[in-house]
This record gives C-alpha cells, sequence and structure tokens, in this order.
C-alpha cells in the first residue's frame, strides 16, 4: 500500500497543485466460507484482501467534486445535487452512490478533489466495487468528520448497490473490507452485523483465486431472484414456527419437517442456506484445531450444494472445482461470491501453489478450451483512514 500511496501523494500534487489532507485505503474481500448467507442473516468465514484500493483527498470550495482514477487516467466530476441514477459501466456510479447514501443518512459532505489508485483486480470476484466504495467512505469520513457504528457504514456501501446500482446484496463485501484482520479469517454474523471472531489462518496454506472469466454481471443475474426464495422459504416456515425470523433461524431438521409445505425450488434454495451456516460453524472449529483437510472438505461440500440445490454454478466452475480435487496440493475448493461465473477459490499447501496456478490453467484449457485466471492471494486488514 506504501508503493501506492506515494503514486497517490504525486499525481493529487500534480493535479490539483496543492497537498492532500487525507489518506484513506480498503480491500477487497474473499468469501471463504458461508455463501449467500449474509442476506439471511446468517455467518460468513471471509477475509479482507492484501490488495487495496486507496484514495488521496482535500476539501474544494463550491459544489463540483473532482476524482481522478490515477491506474485508469481517467477524471470524474460529481454533482451532489445531479439526481440521475447510474450510469452503465462507470465507476463513478460507487461515488455517486455512496454521496446519496450519505446525504439520506443527514451527513453534511462539501466538495472534494480526489485521486484513486486501486490494486484489487477488476471482475475477479474480490469485490473491487466494495473496495471502492469503503475507501471513499473513509476519505469523506476523514474529511467530514463523519461518524457511524461499524455496522452503519457497511449499510452505507450495501445502499450503494442496493438503491442505486438495483442489486439486493447483503453485507458481507463492505463488512470484510472493512474488518478483515491480516492473515486471518473473520467468523462474521450477519445479524448482529459483527465480527465474533477472528481465527488465525494455518500456516502452510495459500488461498488461490482462479477465475473462469465467465461474465457475472450480477446486476442481470439470478441473484435478486436467489433472495426471492430464501424470504419465500422463511415466509413459509415462519408461518407454522413465528419465532423464525430468518433462515438463519432454520436449522436442517426442521427445514425437513417443513419441506413438504415448500414449493421445491424454495426448498432446495433453503437447503443450501442452512447448510452453509451449518458449514461454517463447523468451519471454524476444523480451522481453529489446525484441520485443514477437514476444512477443505467443506469448501467441495459448499459448491456441490451450490451447484445441486442453490444452481449458482456453472460448467467452467463445476470444471475447476472438479480439476482441484486431482491436483497434488489442493485440499479444498467452491465457488465464491455470487456464482453464475466468477470464481472459484482453493486452498493449497503452500510448497505447490507455484505449479498448482500452472497445473489447473492447462487442465482447464484440455476441459473447457478455454483460459482461467490464477492469483495467490494474500490477507490483509481491513478499512484505515489518516489526516496528514
Ligand atoms: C455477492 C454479494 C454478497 C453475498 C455473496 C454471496 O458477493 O455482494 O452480499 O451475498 O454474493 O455470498
Amino acid at each position: 500500500m506504501e508503493a501506492l500511496q506515494e503514486e497517490l501523494l504525486q499525481s493529487f500534487r500534480n493535479r490539483f497543485q496543492r497537498a492532500p489532507e487525507v489518506l484513506s485505503a480498503a480491500p477487497g474481500r474473499l468469501e471463504i466460507l458461508g455463501n449467500h448467507t449474509d442476506y439471511n442473516e446468517g455467518f460468513v468465514l471471509s477475509a479482507a484482501t492484501g490488495q487495496k484500493t486507496c484514495f488521496a483527498a482535500a476539501k474544494a470550495p463550491g459544489r463540483i467534486c473532482r476524482v481522478l482514477d490515477c491506474v485508469l487516467k481517467e477524471e470524474k466530476e460529481i454533482d451532489p445535487d445531479d439526481p440521475s441514477g447510474p450510469v452503465k459501466g462507470d465507476w463513478a456510479n460507487y461515488l455517486k452512490g455512496a454521496v446519496a447514501e450519505l446525504s439520506k443518512r443527514g451527513a453534511k459532505v462539501g466538495a472534494f478533489d480526489m485521486t484513486l489508485a486501486s490494486s484489487v483486480p477488476l471482475s475477479a470476484g474480490m469485490s473491487s466495487s466494495a473496495a471502492l466504495e469503503m475507501a471513499f467512505c473513509y476519505a469523506l469520513k476523514e474529511l467530514y468528520n463523519l461518524s457511524f457504528t461499524p455496522g452503519e457504514w457497511a449499510r452505507i456501501g450495501q445502499g450503494v448497490e442496493n438503491n442505486f446500482m438495483g442489486l439486493k446484496t447483503g453485507l458481507l463485501d463492505q463488512f470484510s473490507s472493512l474488518y478483515g484482520k491480516k492473515d486471518s479469517l473473520i467468523l462474521c454474523d450477519f445479524r448482529s452485523v459483527e465480527v465474533l471472531e477472528t481465527v488465525p489462518m494455518v500456516p502452510g496454506y495459500r488461498i488461490v483465486v482462479v477465475n473462469t472469466l465467465v461474465k457475472h454481471n450480477l446486476v442481470e443475474s439470478d441473484y435478486n431472484q436467489r433472495r426471492k426464495s430464501c424470504e419465500n422459504a422463511c415466509n413459509t416456515i415462519r408461518s407454522f414456527r413465528p419465532e423464525v425470523k430468518a433462515l438463519r433461524d432454520v436449522s436442517s431438521s426442521m427445514l425437513e419437517k417443513y419441506k413438504s409445505a415448500l414449493p421445491v425450488t424454495d426448498y432446495r434454495r433453503a437447503l443450501h442456506v442452512v447448510g452453509e451456516n451449518e458449514r461454517v460453524k463447523q468451519g471454524v472449529d476444523l480451522l481453529k484445531k489446525g484441520d485443514m483437510e477437514g476444512f477443505g472438505k467443506l469448501l467441495f461440500e459448499s459448491h456441490e450444494s451450490s451447484r445441486n440445490h442453490f444452481e449458482n454454478s456453472c460448467p467452467e466452475l463445476d470444471a475447476l472445482v472438479e480439476i482441484a480435487k486431482t491436483l497434488p496440493g489442493c485440499v479444498g475448493a467452491r465457488l465464491s461470491g455470487g456464482g453464475f461465473g466468477g470464481i472459484t477459490i482453493h486452498l493449497v499447501k503452500e510448497e505447490k501453489v507455484e505449479e498448482y496456478c500452472k497445473r489447473i490453467g492447462t487442465a482447464y484449457r484440455m476441459m473447457t478450451g478455454k483460459e482461467c485466471k490464477s492469483v495467490i492471494c494474500s490477507i490483509g486488514d481491513g478499512a484505515e483512514s489518516k489526516r496528514i
């Protein structure tokens, strides 16, 4: 991050002819276990990526806000009074959405000049959008002394996705970007919206993200429909069991009891979510015991459940997980994030990791005729900001 910040400071001075007042940074996230559980008030084991999005910022006179992306070499103007909605493919959408969410909450934000640089890969399943939203929010927090509770900051980012971008995502991406811990996984509870535990990664293993490069444009995907199905399943079970507020309150045995009352699709979606919540809890116990073989098996089970019950996998994701089972050094793999394309994560023994990335690329090409892209990830700390 230091190198990125240096570059940012320099480009801020060059572009705006003065020094910035604040610096902020926020990482992407890795969803390790707990798929589509966040909006069901459940549990996720996640991590913040070592890669970050950083801003340098200073207040500016007037109303017009300028943001220069030093990597894309593109500058955008944001007019906080402009009521128009998102422009397709424009990264400034996330900033405009954040300004709107802040103003809804009564936060007074004046004009600003900013430069931005990011090392979080785009469209790579690491939630570069959450990193952008949270780093931007933290720059404004520092600049304009904004104070919100930890959960509320994540809700502001979620509000950008839900209200501005039209995607009914949960809190996982923003929350992990804010509260991740270096070299650890965090156990997140999305009912109380807090980190329940920080579980150190077992040494000797690396997380590899393998991207199918199959575009998953979540806005156009079945994500919102999956969420609806989960709500339907919950509502049906609640008619028998009023204490059930979300799928988080449903155990496997309870789900089986009310199976006949549920449409088959809703039942299968719920089966995935309920199973994921249980796997997250088992996963934490196994990690604490250092049982990575056991933990890895849960990742494979999670993928099977995605494929068979939640139906958010695709042939390319399945191919990567099948290959993972045959290659030396890998203890577990699964699709990660929304699904319907995008990425898989693989838990690989450190000494095999370089070779693993080569071999999975070759095997994937042979099996599908397509290319995939591997990134060996490091786990970093959550968002930060400071006055300089
Ligand atoms: C996307 C969403 C998250 C979460 C995951 C699936 O990443 O943004 O809120 O629902 O999918 O677990």
